[in-house]
């Protein structure tokens, strides 16, 4: 179906940077666009880009590097990140005797891609809800991570927008479907399992094939993994399509594409994409714009109201800056905010809704100078090449989904494991890392506790205590015998259910706002959270 022309050529914009060793002071410094570490002549040097989404670390007074967007912190001694699992590349550098100094680089580019005459510069855009778009040309038909009908991420996120009509047949009828990553808000199962199971799904090639697993488990077969960073050509057609990478090391996908003139990117959920090595001038930039989509810092109980408030407010602002940052960069003739259209809509997550935040269109206006594709407004675009020549608005279905309808047909009605079938499935993982967890199933208002686990992922082979007792976590945490990270996790003990039996990820359960958290110390747990999401999934 797609043919491969090569890996998209990066136009390299390089600056080097001549430091003199003496200017490089014992300990940890800052120097312009770097941040160094020396112990006599051991000299380590890396970029302040955050490894999150690109923000600039400040050294502070206590050695630390911080980012001021999301909070990461960077240890320059350590060469990792003190409040998640990261570490950061050192970046290699020349010395020169003579001056006595050393080359170092920053690292810029833009990426370029070969272009084919086009049958017809007429080209559609439409945006049928969340993160789904429809692309169509004289010669093909295509879509993206199509969520529509039913929940996500559990009963935790629910569309805000009614599907289009005749969504089924369209999306039946494409040449593919387009999944960026595996998280139910663009993989989803109940809108997938009303399209025909032979329809070609086009997926990242990610080690995990953790987007191949889910879709083969729910039944499509039919599945076409590209390279990233490659690109690729549509049979038959003019169409260039490439998935680009997610910059901090994820599971997660963005995609360019060029039809002639038109040419359109979007980072999707992926932060820092490719590393910030993106084409320029793209027709669309698309982005996510929805910074309250993960159970932090709502679902944390160690995190007090008001800085949950100050939180949410910070995570807004960054992503604001951060798009604006990208429109700058990128120069696209328009901008389109979307995969932003869901709410918390079950009677049991109330709270959650009148807590969370999100974007809108409407907060950028001001902010950014290309035209924007506000898909409230508008959401079937007609292209002439680069130009926008017609918009009108495409006939929707009437109603959205009743959650509480789903969670009595689903939820309700899903039969709870066993202790001993929750701790088998919890050693049956082989997961390995310096955490332990504690894992209580509860009532749907975390109140009521029914069981306790203890797993100590640090031994081996895995032996998952049955607790008789809830955890006493203050004391558990001021313990001496404390090694590496403890974790609570409470848990819907429905949802757990529905995760475990149909070989979900955990990721369901926390961004999905089914579980209330304490940590110590307060890292997120990259390692953990990757395993149980990308790799100990899959219905067998
Ligand atoms: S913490 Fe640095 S960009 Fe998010």
């Amino acid at each position: 179906m797609f043919s491969s022309i090569g890996a998209a050529v990066t136009v390299r914009n390089d600056r080097h940077v001549d430091i003199a060793i003496s200017a490089i002071p014992n300990g940890v410094s800052q120097y312009d666009s770097f941040l160094f570490c020396r112990e006599g002549s051991e000299i380590k040097c890396y970029q302040r880009r955050c490894d999150h989404m690109g923000g600039l670390l400040s050294l502070s007074s206590d050695g630390l590097a911080r980012c001021p967007l999301h909070g990461w912190v960077f240890n320059p001694h350590k060469g990792s990140y003190e409040n998640i699992q990261v570490s950061k590349r050192p970046e290699s550098f020349a010395v020169n005797p003579k001056s006595n100094s050393i080359r170092v680089t920053e690292r810029d580019g833009v990426l370029s891609y070969p272009v084919l005459e086009p049958a017809s510069s007429r080209l559609e855009v439409s945006f049928f809800g969340h993160a789904c778009l429809y692309f169509k040309g004289i010669d093909f038909r295509f879509a993206i991570d199509p969520w529509l009908i039913g929940p996500a991420f559990v009963s935790g996120w629910w569309t805000s927008i009614p599907p289009v009509r005749g969504w089924r047949h369209t999306l039946s009828e494409c040449d593919f479907i387009f999944i960026s990553h595996n998280h139910p808000d663009h993989l989803n199962p109940t809108t997938l399992s009303e399209i025909k199971r032979d329809v070609p799904m086009v997926v990242p090639d990610f080690s995990s094939s953790s987007v191949e697993k889910t879709l083969r488990s729910f039944g499509f077969n039919n599945i076409y993994p590209l390279e990233l960073g490659q690109a690729y050509n549509l049979s038959g057609t003019s169409l260039i399509f490439s998935i680009l990478p997610c910059g901090d090391g994820r599971d997660d996908s963005g995609i360019y594409l060029n039809y002639g003139d038109f040419s359109f990117l979007s980072t999707i959920d992926s932060n820092d994409l490719n590393s910030g090595v993106l084409p320029h001038a793209p027709t669309i930039l698309a982005t996510c714009a929805s910074p309250g989509a993960s159970g932090h810092p709502l679902c944390y109980d160690d995190i007090a109201p008001d800085v949950k408030a100050s939180i949410l407010k910070r995570k807004k602002v960054s992503l604001l800056k951060t798009q604006v940052d990208l429109v700058k960069r990128t120069v696209p003739r328009y901008f389109m905010p979307y995969a932003s259209f869901f709410e918390p809509r079950a009677k049991m997550d109330y709270e959650i809704q009148q807590n969370n935040v999100s974007l809108s269109a409407d907060d950028f206006v001001d902010l950014i100078p290309p035209p924007l594709l506000n898909v409230k407004k508008y959401d079937h675009f007609v292209f002439d090449g680069g130009q926008l020549i017609y918009t009108d608005l495409l006939e929707r279905e009437d109603h959205l989904d009743d959650p509480e309808e789903w969670i009595n047909r689903n939820l309700i009605q899903q039969p709870i494991p066993s202790d001993s079938e929750v701790a088998k499935y919890l050693e049956n993982s082989g997961f390995e890392d310096n955490l332990t967890l504690y894992l209580t199933l509860c009532s749907d208002d975390f109140v009521d506790a029914y069981s306790h686990f203890r797993c100590d992922f640090s031994q081996t082979p895995l032996k998952v205590e049955i607790m008789t007792t809830p955890p006493e976590w203050e004391t558990i945490c001021s313990s001496s015998d404390n090694h590496g990270q403890l974790m609570w996790m409470k848990v819907r003990v429905k949802a757990f259910a529905y995760v475990m039996s149909n070989r979900l990820s955990w990721e369901d359960l926390s961004i999905g706002f089914q579980c209330r958290f304490k940590r110590t110390p307060d890292i997120y747990n990259t390692r953990f959270w990757d395993f149980f999401t990308n790799h100990y999934i899959g219905k067998l």
